[in-house]
């Protein structure tokens, strides 16, 4: 029996992939990967999505190339994917952390860059996933690197974060207004933010550049609130007037209803009074979303063959 015999099923599909559809397939997985984050944390519905948004228009911005930009747009999405080992009565603590909890935070940076580095893409994203929590002043983590030693990319991605976190609301707080974050990131350029880019940022917010993202899960859809917990549920370009979808926080049943007419119409959630099933609670993965990033990305980001010689 020879070799061949052992590629079979699978395997042989993948192997026998033109270079393009491999690529795809592959940073497909890294996205599917990227979601258990999301799925992680019921407050965080659009979050990555937003965070590689803003980091897109600020790489931009910074006059980065477009395979740049398209690494950026994977590493906002993979950036947290430490957290996976990040106890949830942790991350989900109503009260300010104690010493001991936010030394197990600080381990997720390290933890996310030693589960992607057997990843054929690692190297394209060991500097978000890594460096996202340096700061210019050198007071972030894990390493304390400060200014220009940080790479541009993961400089990005943590101001990008750092600004979706302070304009979401949590269990715990509202959330700021654009004003007062914009104000907040003034305050702390060149110390907990990068002075370049934290004043492109804030020129876009004032273009309005951040409008369609602010508040939004996807592409012209707005997180709509739930009574009780606030902005956490989200729609899908897939979803249907009639259909139902519920609070990943509390549970209960929103019922979709059309409001206007035309092409204006827009989905909202309606309560229903009624909660849904474990089962109807399960997160899953938003493959449209997916599979629109893949087109996006995955020709520019990777400009090395996987498996091809001289690939990193
Ligand atoms: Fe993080």
């Amino acid at each position: 029996m020879g070799m061949m015999a052992w590629f079979t099923g699978r395997e042989s599909l993948a192997l026998g992939m033109r270079p393009e559809t491999r690529r795809e397939a592959i940073v497909a997985s890294l996205l599917n990967m990227a979601w258990i984050i999301e799925a992680r944390d019921p407050y965080t519905g659009g979050h990555l999505w937003r965070v590689s948004r803003y980091a897109a228009l600020l790489g931009e911005r910074a006059g980065m190339a477009a395979e740049q930009v398209a690494q950026l747009i994977l590493g906002a999405f993979v950036h947290d994917l430490g957290k996976v080992g990040v106890p949830d009565a942790i991350l989900r603590k109503r009260e300010p952390l104690n010493e001991a909890e936010f030394a197990l935070i600080r381990v997720h940076p390290e933890l996310g860059a030693r589960m992607l580095a057997g990843h054929p893409y690692a190297h394209l994203l060991h500097d978000v996933v890594l460096l996202h929590h340096e700061t210019p002043d050198g007071q972030g983590y894990p390493r304390g690197l400060s200014g220009a030693s940080i790479p541009a990319a993961a400089r990005i991605v943590g101001l990008c974060d750092a600004f979706d976190a302070m304009t979401t609301p949590r269990p715990y707080r509202g959330a700021m207004s654009l004003d007062q974050a914009l104000t907040a990131i003034e305050a702390q350029l060149g110390r907990q933010f990068d002075d370049f880019l934290g004043r492109h940022l804030i020129a876009l917010a004032r273009e309005g550049a951040l409008d369609g993202i602010l508040g939004h899960s996807d592409e012209g859809l707005r997180l709509q609130a739930c009574a009780r917990c606030g902005p956490t549920l989200v729609v899908r370009r897939e979803h249907h007037a009639g259909e139902h979808i519920h609070c990943p926080a509390c549970g209960e049943r929103h019922k979709l209803v059309t409001q206007g007419e035309g092409r204006s119409a827009t989905l909202r959630a309606e309560p229903t009074g009624a909660f849904g099933s474990p089962t109807d609670l399960l997160p899953s993965p938003d493959q449209a979303l997916i599979r629109r990033l893949v087109q996006d990305t995955a020709g520019l980001a990777v400009q090395t063959g996987y498996g091809m010689p001289g690939a990193a």
